[in-house]
């Protein structure tokens, strides 16, 4: 009879640890997996950033040519929150500012080197990437959107983009920009100036490792360090103004985030103590996608992330659902917040918009709109006509 018992009991144990209903938690192979919780020390890091953020992702992709100087100076008037961009390692290890893997997009690189067409950013020197006219192609794209001054645009760095936050602007005469010459050679550096159109927004930076190529993390460290932008080591104090955006001033002032679990592994490791966002992407459903939603979020906490980047569905871009309620629920379970990325229409808005902390979108000026966040420009149009664009 003990022995029944005994039988019994361990039949009546396993049936428990099968069972579904797992709160905060998804049932991976007939166990259970719970979310992991932020640390303390995260929770700190992550109330640096601050609610209903606007991020301008590549600046302004529907408006202008993505990451690109009129991109990022009119994000910066129209008072986002935050400058998005991509960075990627060139081939003499400077940073410079792109999302695709390779030139064919976005630049006339098949005029200029024509037998490199698909080689990658970091075949290039930055003297090089700065030879390719990175406008024109959206005024083919987007005849309706183009603009005879995005001709010629150039690639920009990382110190470009920051600049711009900062209210400066690549100086230039007659269309050429000027040259930083060292030891009587251009390595592909530009002078700056205050910018004469701006006014006064000092927005924060929104960088992801894009295609990370191993020691970039480290270099974006110094690189943030040098511009007084690394809030770990000598940071710069930005001035702002009253009623403006002020995110630069803030500890938040950089945001990292990766689709790449190691390079979130080595932000980590080389700028710790700063926001970090996981992005995560999904084509489309899949059975198991709950334990892997979960699976996801626990590397994240158990690497300091504090925001997971998730996407939203429907059009223009027909991305997976990954932002739904139950995702939403369990992100906020483990004490992470959520910029899901990218905001297009208002429909989106609406449907998403009650359940997240910040967004990124191409339309800086309809999310603003919507939040009733007044701007200093009547239209997006005409904002880009007080940055001199024609
Ligand atoms: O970084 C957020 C979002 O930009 C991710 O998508 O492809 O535009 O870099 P992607
Ligand atoms: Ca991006």
């Amino acid at each position: 009879m003990k022995r029944i018992t005994s039988a019994f009991f361990l039949v009546f144990i396993i049936v428990l640890s099968c069972r579904n209903e797992v709160k905060n938690g998804a049932k991976i192979n007939g166990g259970e997996l719970s979310v992991k919780t932020l640390s303390d020390s995260a929770i700190v890091v992550r109330n640096y950033v601050k609610e209903n953020i606007v991020i301008a992702h590549r600046g302004s992709e529907f408006w202008a040519p993505e990451e690109t100087e009129p991109a990022f100076r009119w994000a910066r008037n129209m008072g986002a929150d935050y400058l998005e961009f991509d960075v990627q390692l060139t081939k003499d290890s400077a940073l410079v500012a792109f999302h695709d893997n390779n030139l064919s997009r976005t630049t006339n690189i098949a005029e200029v080197f024509p037998g490199r067409v698909e080689l990658g950013i970091n075949d290039f020197t930055l003297k090089e990437l700065r030879s390719l006219d990175a406008g024109s192609w959206f005024n083919s794209a987007h005849p309706d959107r183009a603009m005879e001054s995005y001709k010629g645009l150039k690639i920009l760095t990382l110190e470009d983009v920051v600049m711009i936050a900062e209210g400066y602007m690549i100086k230039s005469m007659n269309g050429i920009p000027e040259k930083v010459i060292r030891d009587g050679e251009w390595t592909g550096h530009y002078t700056y100036e205050k910018d004469p159109a701006d006014n006064g927004h000092r927005p924060g930076i929104y960088v992801e490792t894009k295609n990370p190529k191993p020691g970039v993390e480290r270099i974006l460290a110094v690189e943030l360090e040098k511009s007084g932008w690394n809030i770990n080591e000598n940071p710069g104090e930005i001035e702002t103004e009253e009623g403006k955006v002020c995110v630069a001033n803030t500890n938040a002032r950089v945001i990292l985030q990766s689709f790449s679990r190691r390079s979130i592994e080595q932000l980590e490791q080389h700028l710790p103590g700063i926001p970090k966002c996981l992005l995560l992407w999904h084509p489309k459903m899949e059975d198991d996608l709950k334990s892997k939603y979960v699976k996801n979020l626990n590397f994240a906490a158990d690497h300091n992330v504090h925001i997971m980047g998730t996407s939203i569905a429907g059009e223009p871009n027909n991305y997976g659902e990954l932002t739904a309620p139950w995702m939403t629920d369990l992100i906020h379970s483990s004490g992470m917040l959520i910029h899901p990325y990218t905001f297009d229409t208002e429909r989106q808005l609406n449907e998403y918009g009650d359940r997240i902390e910040g967004l990124f979108t191409n339309r800086v000026d309809m999310v603003l709109e919507l939040y009733d966040r007044g701007t200093d420009t009547s239209s997006p149009e005409e904002c880009f006509i007080e940055l001199g664009y024609h």
